[in-house]
This record gives C-alpha cells, sequence and structure tokens, in this order.
C-alpha cells in the first residue's frame, strides 16, 4: 500500500482530485467506482470545480457506485442514488445513463449482486476505485467478518455503522439497517484504488488497514492483498500510524524515482 499523509483534508481532495483527473484525461472513457459519504465530498467538489473552471469532461465516463441502502426509493433524499445526483452527477456533464448504483428497491435484493457483477464486467471492469472506511474499518458496506472473497450482495449493518449515519435521517425517521454492498472481492477486482480519510476518529481505522494483521475483522485490511492502493490521509487520520515517517519518507523517495525514471506510474487500464 501506498500512503500519502497530507497537512489538511483540503490538500488531500486536490491531489485525490489530481489523480481522477489524470486517469480521465488518458481515458476518457474511465469506468470509476465510486462512494458516497463525507469523505469523498471534497474530491467531488474540486472534480466539479475543474469540470466548470478548466474542462474536465466526464462524457465518456462510466461510474458504479459502492452500495445502497435497501428499502428507501431511490429519489428519498437519503438514498445514495440522491446522494450522488446532487453531489457529483447533476453538476457535471456525465451521461446519467452511465451512473449505476445498486437498486435498493429490487423486488428481490437478494438478486441485484450477481446483475450488478455483470453489469461491471460487462463494462470491462472498474479502472480505479475510490473507497473511504468506516470507523470500523469497513469499505463499502462490507462490516467486519464479511468474507474476504464477497462479492455484490446483501449485508446486515452494524449498530456502529447504524449510528455513525444516524445523523442523516430525521429522529423517528426509518432507517435502513441493510444494504446491497459490492464485495471485497468486487472492490479488489478494481484495477486500481484510491483510499481518502480525515480526521482522527478514522485514526484507529486507518492503523488496522495499514498495518494490522489481514482479518476479515477489519475488512479494509483485504486492500493489503491489492497491488495498486494509494491511501491518502490526513495528519489526524495518520495519527496512530507505527511507521507514520517511514511512509513520508518513502513519498519523497517515490518522487525522486518518479522524477528520475517515469513521469508516472498512476495511469491504469
Ligand atoms: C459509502 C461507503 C462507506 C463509507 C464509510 C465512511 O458509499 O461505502 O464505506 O465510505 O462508511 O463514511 P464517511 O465518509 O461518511 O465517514
Amino acid at each position: 500500500m501506498q500512503v500519502l499523509i497530507f497537512p489538511n483534508a483540503t490538500s488531500l481532495a486536490q491531489k485525490s482530485a489530481d489523480l481522477v483527473e489524470s486517469q480521465i484525461m488518458t481515458f476518457p472513457d474511465t469506468v470509476l467506482g465510486l462512494a458516497t459519504g463525507s469523505t469523498p465530498l471534497g474530491l467531488y467538489q474540486e472534480l466539479i470545480k475543474r469540470h466548470h473552471q478548466e474542462g474536465l469532461s466526464f462524457a465518456g465516463v462510466k461510474t458504479f457506485n459502492l452500495d445502497e441502502y435497501v428499502g428507501i426509493p431511490s429519489n428519498h433524499p437519503q438514498s445514495y442514488r440522491s446522494f450522488m445526483d446532487e453531489n457529483l452527477f447533476d453538476r457535471i456533464d456525465i451521461e446519467k445513463s452511465n451512473t449505476q448504483v445498486p437498486d435498493g428497491m429490487a423486488e428481490n435484493p437478494l438478486e441485484v449482486g450477481p446483475d450488478y457483477e455483470q453489469s461491471i464486467e460487462a463494462e470491462g471492469g472498474i479502472d480505479l476505485q475510490v473507497l473511504g472506511v468506516g470507523t470500523d474499518g469497513h469499505i463499502g458496506f462490507n462490516e467486519p467478518t464479511s468474507s474476504l472473497k464477497s462479492i455484490t450482495r446483501v449485508k446486515t449493518l452494524t449498530k456502529q455503522t447504524i449510528e455513525d449515519n444516524s445523523r442523516f435521517f430525521e429522529p423517528g425517521e426509518f432507517q435502513p439497517k441493510l444494504a446491497i454492498t459490492m464485495g471485497i472481492q468486487t472492490i479488489l477486482n478494481a484495477r486500481r484504488i484510491l483510499l481518502l480519510a480525515h480526521g482522527e476518529k478514522k485514526s484507529q481505522a486507518i492503523r488496522a488497514m495499514v498495518e494490522g494483521p489481514l482479518s476479515a475483522f477489519c475488512p479494509a485490511s483485504a486492500l493489503q492483498f491489492h497491488p495498486r492502493t494509494t491511501v491518502l490521509v490526513d495528519e489526524a487520520a495518520a495519527s496512530k500510524l507505527t511507521l507514520g515517517n517511514y511512509y513520508k519518507f518513502v513519498g519523497e523517495m517515490q518522487d525522486e524515482l518518479v522524477r528520475k525514471h517515469r513521469p508516472s506510474d498512476w495511469i491504469s487500464r
């Protein structure tokens, strides 16, 4: 895993946007895997800005979202479809028909997973997957003890996740306890992974993910198996890392290597 540590969430968002932008500029028909939640908002705002100010185009881009709640319609303000439309898709030039979010209102939610896997495969797989991480180490909604080989399916959310996300629901409002999520294997199939985290609240999960044992108890630790994962964290999220200074040193050495020998190893296809 490559770990990049930034002084704050703004510089982290800018760097992650640089990486997504170079991917799209090189492959305008890039297939992106996207996340919801507060973590990628800075990235999305930066991409929207670049679309308006610099003409960054998403006209050929296709997207697959990680997850969706079961039991709330796509036009519900808390659905992940609404989140994506509001915070990204409606504000760039992407074709809405090229954006996919699992269907949380399917008559049989158990059938959604295999279809979603097929759709991803039909597009040639995900080139670049954007991830956040839960305080319990989940990625997508793969909660602790999810199979490291799992594919898209229905998952029961933990009390911790329900509590973390309760801030988005009105008191007394129905809050889903189930979600459809890409599996850990689905995520590992992506050619490139970009995991973002900021804030002290994420520091324990980041430590377990980067330095902990590979364990289904911390689903994000499965990324240790992925050969091209970049973790972008701010100082607060990096604060529990044992080898924080080493990752900074690696960053400096890599910059030097890239300067000397190859312009960029970032682009993926
Ligand atoms: C969202 C998702 C989740 C979030 C995680 C962190 O699509 O899959 O894994 O990335 O729960 O959420 P935030 O960013 O709100 O802290």
